[in-house]
């Protein structure tokens, strides 16, 4: 209990006057229990007598009541006081970063968040739940907990967990990494921050691929960045339309553009590090899900292919294990690795010891590459559930862009405008199915029903019955012609 004493005469004094404030100022509520004499003396390191002493006077002004055999209690004496002024729930911006987060992040807008009350959501980004994951990762846990030393890690990250994860970079996603260039990170949330205080000022360019990842984009423009939104197509991100004046970073998702799906080709490829060695610009590589490709082997990442060292890449653990373990890592390029570790050393000091080490274990025994297969095995029977259920029941109204990779399929429905997307949506949900639109994803949506059906948290036979509902719906629907 927190109880200043203002160090003027006896003890016992300063400490009535104090609890009386605490009384009167409503920290110490009418009803509730003193604490114990004893205890109170131990923790404001005073005699027990100077805190009878402090009890006897309250209780003699009415501050206190006892009730025998269950302790003291405290009272309101005569008319209750005026309530304070409760401290007012919002003020203006404090700072320029406190506008920017208003004006672009809203709590209660994120897109893609769940709606309560429905039977099937198809929302994206929710875990791919495995019970043999869950047993197998308390194991590592605690068996980390056991050994690993309680002081600050190194604020880079476990050596043993960059050693680990430049292995499978390497074995995976075609990425030759040293473990001195790999920063560990809570994910590529944190990545994107990290990169954006290092490499931009405020009002420096970035360009991005438009539709987006909408967190990247809040956590560049919350920074100040000033977005230059660049189409993508079947092939990816447009690099014809990159901008004339060179931005200072480029963002991309070239194994799984997001939300498209499209896989970048490998001329665009090429066109990219080409314009980003050109313009002395970097790039922002997000290689979120590109190991869960289903019809080929997973294509390499793009800075496997990067001889001059333009890519800052990422790769996060919140798919391939799930998003509440909170880490990821960058392969920074070695002109860059010290900045940023340095701003990783200032934003928190470093990841979490114990979970590094669990999973630098878990990716060396065997046990994720495990997980891998299984998990890629279980996903493609998902996406192939929902493409044959949606293709058998409503296959003529829909136009299913299948990226055969990650754990999402963007469908279109055949001929209708956003406004009418936006109808069936509210139809869905008053019918028990959760649906998302794609609109947010974009700078400027297109004049089409687009939507985002995540489905790797649903077994293949909630898929069936979700696709049923949605069938059912888009029957019911009466779209004017
Ligand atoms: C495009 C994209 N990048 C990255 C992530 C993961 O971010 P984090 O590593 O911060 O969990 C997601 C998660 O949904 C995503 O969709």
């Amino acid at each position: 209990m927190y109880l200043p004493l203002d160090g003027r005469g006896p003890l016992h004094g300063q400490l009535v006057r104090s609890l009386k404030d605490a009384v009167l100022g409503g920290r110490l509520p009418a009803g509730l229990r003193y604490p114990p004499s004893r205890l109170l003396a131990q923790q404001l390191d005073l005699s027990r007598n100077t805190v009878l002493a402090a009890y006897e006077q309250l209780r003699a002004e009415g501050f206190m009541q006892a009730r025998v055999g269950s302790g003291s209690y405290v009272v309101m004496p005569g008319a209750p006081v005026q309530p304070r002024s409760e401290p007012p729930q919002r003020v203006p911006p404090q700072s320029a970063y406190a506008r920017r987060l208003r004006r672009y992040h809203d709590h209660g807008a994120m897109p893609g968040r769940g709606v309560p009350g429905v039977l099937h959501s198809f929302q994206y980004g929710v875990p791919f739940t495995n019970p043999l994951l869950t047993s197998a990762w308390a194991r590592a846990l605690s068996h980390a907990a056991a050994y690993t030393p309680p002081n600050y890690p190194t604020a880079q990250g476990l050596p043993m967990l960059r050693a680990a994860v430049c292995e499978y970079l390497s074995l995976r996603r075609g990425v030759q990494a040293r473990p001195e260039d790999v920063i560990v990170v809570t994910g590529t949330q944190q990545a994107v921050s990290l990169t954006a205080r290092v490499l931009l000022d405020e009002g420096d360019e970035v360009a991005i691929e438009e539709p987006q990842y909408f967190a990247v984009r809040e956590a560049l423009q919350i920074h100040g960045a000033r977005l230059v939104p660049v189409p993508v197509d079947r092939e990816g991100l447009r690099t014809d339309l990159l901008p004339e004046r060179p931005p200072r970073l480029i963002c991309v998702t070239p194994s799984h553009q997001f939300p498209t799906g499209a896989l970048m080709s490998l001329a665009r490829r090429r066109a990219l590090l080409d314009y980003a060695c050109r313009h002395d610009c970097w790039i922002f590589e997000d290689d979120y899900d590109g190991e869960f490709r289903y019809d080929a082997q997973p294509h390499a990442a793009l800075c496997g292919l990067d001889d001059s060292r333009r890519v800052i890449y990422t790769g996060t653990f919140s798919k391939v294990l799930f998003p509440s373990l909170r880490l990821g890592y960058i392969v920074a390029p070695p002109g860059l690795r010290d900045d940023f570790v340095s701003a990783k050393w200032v934003d928190d000091f470093g990841s979490p010891a114990i979970e590094q080490a669990a999973l630098a274990h878990f990716l060396a025994d065997g046990g994720f590459e495990r997980h891998l297969r299984r998990t890629a095995k279980t996903l493609k029977q998902r996406r192939d559930a929902l493409l044959g259920a949606l293709r058998r029941s409503c296959g003529e109204a829909l136009d299913i862009d299948d990226s055969n990779a990650g754990m999402h399929l963007l469908v279109w429905l055949r001929g209708r405008s956003a406004a009418q997307g936006d109808a069936f949506i509210a139809l869905a949900q008053r019918r028990g199915l959760g649906l998302y639109s794609i609109a947010p994803y974009y700078f400027d949506p297109p004049d089409r029903a687009g939507l985002l059906l995540g489905y790797g948290a649903l077994s293949v036979a909630e898929i069936e019955e979700a696709a049923r509902l949605f069938a059912a719906c888009l029957a019911e629907m009466d779209f004017p012609e």
